[in-house]
């Protein structure tokens, strides 16, 4: 701090700004679509967690994406909202109308800056793209104050053109610069040296933010992003589980934990409460229907287990010696028994709390009762059971089609035959069919009851906790005509986790096909 610098001016350096884009370039990774209700949900994890910027999507895309900025913008207060545009005034007044009801409201301008990008994809003259910036930059800040101008493919560009855009933008009004590395191709020391040339060169370098955005291509997008801030760079932009393009984006998670395990290094401030990072971990993960890496860095199933004994007798003595943060530090609580079928509403209700969950009067009787029905199955009901069955009931307490009833014969001797109940808006319907396993079976009985195009793109079980009676959790994920939906369910019985985690997939597909524009998503080309 020099002699003249205020405290908080100290505090405002030296504060690193936290943009999630979990919900937009998360989202562009294929398979990995979110419904209204699901982006929702997790504005509001995001916000709990004290995400500064929440990107919400690219609003001209498609009706889908406008409509999750504009209610995002309704719901969330504390955050700010963005959403993405090309430098076209189409897209920014697209963006500008969806984030209308925003209390902070971020309009999210990208154009591609490197010879390769403007020549081959943009089909541009570097001189017109200084003209569409000032323009674009220009044009929506009148419409908002706060402007993010994004440099695509920065880090292939040529530096002094790239000097020139920046310049550019900053002079039409831009208050947040990203330089993002788009195709996962600059390491460490390249990308700090990239902020420290254009912060000390810029003309009015001192009035924006600079921001990274750094993709995954090559394993380097979290070291990328840190370097970025070493060299100047104030805001990061992240996604959780590193959700994004092809390898995708850095890993909100891994960011703001470095920076706060590693603060004597780093010393910079993200205020995220990092309690909330296993919950959000664990959202995105299953509605995406992506399951996250059992060795993962601070979300994997194993990133704080002890299994050697050196290393076990190490943390009895003393946790330091082989853990640098608490698992409680990233709402991780140790993975305890939790209760049994004596166990009271009053407890289960601590339980939930406890685990991150505020159910309502009858959220909370439904997933008790469903706590009950599976204490009664399995003897010891951990904490991840109970994560399981209370995502897995809100994810599908609103689906049209309900499974009743399965029977299922399976065995050496085929053929495997399926025996299923479902409701269908009350009705109850019900078939039997055959097929190539029981898995093949359950799943055309439920072509039989329900019948659609859709073609199954994911099916993945795996156990929720240990021993032969955890419960599966299933993924399964559907596309018809370009639309994809993701479904998910909790059961000690495989088959039937499978056929409800397939009836929540295509009750989701239902609702997206009811709510989606006609022509869907652009592409994602920029
Ligand atoms: O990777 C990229 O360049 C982007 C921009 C839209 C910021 O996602
Ligand atoms: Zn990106």
């Amino acid at each position: 701090m020099s002699v003249s610098e205020t405290s908080a001016q100290a505090a405002e350096r030296d504060r690193v700004v936290i943009f999630d884009t979990t919900m937009r370039d998360g989202e562009q990774s294929p398979g990995a679509s979110m419904s209204l209700e699901e982006k929702l949900e997790l504005a509001k994890i995001l916000e709990e967690m004290k995400v500064d910027v929440i990107e919400a999507g690219f609003p001209i895309a498609s009706n889908g994406d406008f409509e999750a900025v504009h209610e995002i913008s309704k719901i969330v207060r504390d955050s700010t909202v963005a959403g993405l545009c090309r430098a076209h005034q189409m897209d920014i007044e697209r963006c500008a109308e969806a984030l209308k009801p925003a209390k902070r409201g971020r309009i999210h301008i990208v154009i591609a800056t490197s010879a390769l990008h403007m020549q081959h994809k943009l089909q541009m003259e570097p001189t017109e793209v200084l003209d569409a910036i000032a323009r674009t930059v220009g044009y929506a800040r009148n419409l908002r104050d706060d402007i993010e101008w994004s440099a695509e493919d920065a880090t292939r560009s040529d530096r002094d053109f790239l000097r020139r855009a920046i310049e550019t933008a900053i002079k039409a009004g831009a208050t947040t610069i990203n330089l993002p590395d788009t195709v996962g191709y600059t390491y460490p020391s390249e990308y700090a040296d990239l902020f420290r040339e254009m912060i000390e060169t810029v003309d009015g370098a001192d009035k924006v933010v600079f921001s990274t955005h750094c993709h995954n291509d090559l394993g380097l997008a979290v070291a990328n992003s840190l370097a970025g801030v070493q060299g100047g760079a104030r805001q990061v932009e992240c996604a959780i589980n590193g959700l994004g393009e092809r390898a995708g984006n850095a890993a909100l998670e891994e960011i703001v934990m470095a920076l706060r395990v590693r603060g004597d290094r780093l010393p910079y401030d993200t205020g995220l409460d990092t309690t909330q990072i296993t919950r959000a971990s664990r959202y995105v993960s299953a509605i995406t229907g992506f399951p996250v890496q059992f060795n993962k860095a601070i979300v994997g199933k194993n990133a704080f287990a002890h299994e050697s004994g050196i290393h076990q007798d190490g943390m009895l003595k003393n946790r330091e010696t082989y853990e640098i943060m608490r698992p409680e530090d990233v709402g991780q609580a140790p993975s305890s028994l939790v209760m049994g079928k004596h166990s009271g509403r009053h407890a289960f209700r601590e339980k939930l709390k406890e685990l991150g969950y505020e159910l309502g009067q009858n959220a909370l009787n439904e997933a008790f009762q469903r706590f009950k029905d599976l204490a009664d199955k399995k003897k010891h009901v951990f904490d991840d059971d109970i994560v399981a069955l209370v995502d897995n009931a809100l994810a599908s307490s609103a689906d049209r089609i309900q499974v009743k009833h399965l029977r299922v014969i399976a065995g050496t001797e085929g053929p495997q035959e399926a025996f299923l109940t479902v409701t269908i808006d009350g009705a109850e319907k019900s078939a039997n069919a055959t097929g190539d396993g029981p898995v093949d079976a359950v799943f055309n009985a439920i072509h039989a009851v329900a019948p659609h195009e859709a073609m199954l793109r994911l099916f993945q079980v795996h156990a929720v906790t240990e021993g032969t009676d955890a419960q599966a959790q299933v993924s399964v994920r559907l596309e018809e005509e370009g639309r994809i939906a993701t479904g998910q369910a909790a059961d000690t019985d495989t088959l039937t986790a499978s056929a409800k985690a397939y009836v929540n997939a295509l009750n989701n597909l239902m609702a997206r096909k009811e709510k989606s524009a006609p022509g869907g998503k652009l592409a994602s080309g920029f």
